[in-house]
C-alpha cells in the first residue's frame, strides 16, 4: 500500500447542518491527515467543471444546483491507501444502500444530498486536488 492523497468535499447540506467538524473528525480518527483545507462557495462554472464527467447524466443540472446552493468545505487528505479508504468511510452514493457506520448512512438525506464527496481513483484525485489547491497550499 502506498501513501496517497485524495480530495474530499463536505457538500452544502453537510456545511448547512454544521457537520463539517464532525465529518472531518471521523476522517482524522480513521487515520487520514488533512494537508490542505478551505471553505468556499462554488460558482456554477466551477461545479459544472468539477463534475464535468457527469454532464450527460439526467441528474447533472440538479447536482450543479445543489453544489452551488451554499458554501462547501474542501480538503486534501493524505494517508495509506487514502483514496479507497475515504470512499469506504463515505459509504454508497445512495444512503439507503450505504453500510452501517458510514458517513452517508449516518448523515445523508438522499442519493443527491449525501454530505460528502471523495475522489474515485488516482487520476480523478490528481485532477480534483489541482482544481482547488496549488502546491503552496498543501504542506
Ligand atoms: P461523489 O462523486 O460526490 O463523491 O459521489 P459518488 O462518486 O458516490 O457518486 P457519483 O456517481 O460520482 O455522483 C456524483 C453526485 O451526483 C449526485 N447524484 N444524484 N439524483 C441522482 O440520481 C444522483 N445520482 C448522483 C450525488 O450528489 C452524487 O454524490
Ligand atoms: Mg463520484
Amino acid at each position: 500500500m502506498a501513501i496517497e492523497r485524495t480530495l474530499t468535499i463536505v457538500k452544502p447540506d453537510g456545511v448547512a447542518k454544521n457537520l463539517t467538524g464532525a465529518i472531518l473528525a471521523r476522517l482524522e480518527a480513521a487515520g487520514l491527515r488533512i494537508v490542505a483545507l478551505k471553505r468556499l462557495r462554488l460558482t456554477r462554472a466551477q461545479a459544472e467543471g468539477f463534475y464535468s464527467v457527469h454532464r450527460e447524466r439526467g441528474f447533472f443540472a440538479d447536482l450543479v444546483r445543489f453544489m452551488t446552493e451554499g458554501p462547501v468545505v474542501t480538503a486534501v487528505l493524505e494517508g495509506e491507501d487514502a483514496i479507497a479508504r475515504l470512499r469506504a468511510l463515505m459509504g454508497a452514493t445512495d444512503p439507503a444502500k450505504a453500510a452501517a457506520g458510514t458517513l452517508r448512512k449516518d448523515y445523508a438525506e438522499n442519493i443527491e444530498r449525501n454530505v460528502i464527496h471523495g475522489s474515485d481513483g488516482p487520476e480523478t484525485a490528481r485532477f480534483e486536488i489541482g482544481f482547488f489547491f496549488s502546491g503552496a497550499e498543501m504542506l
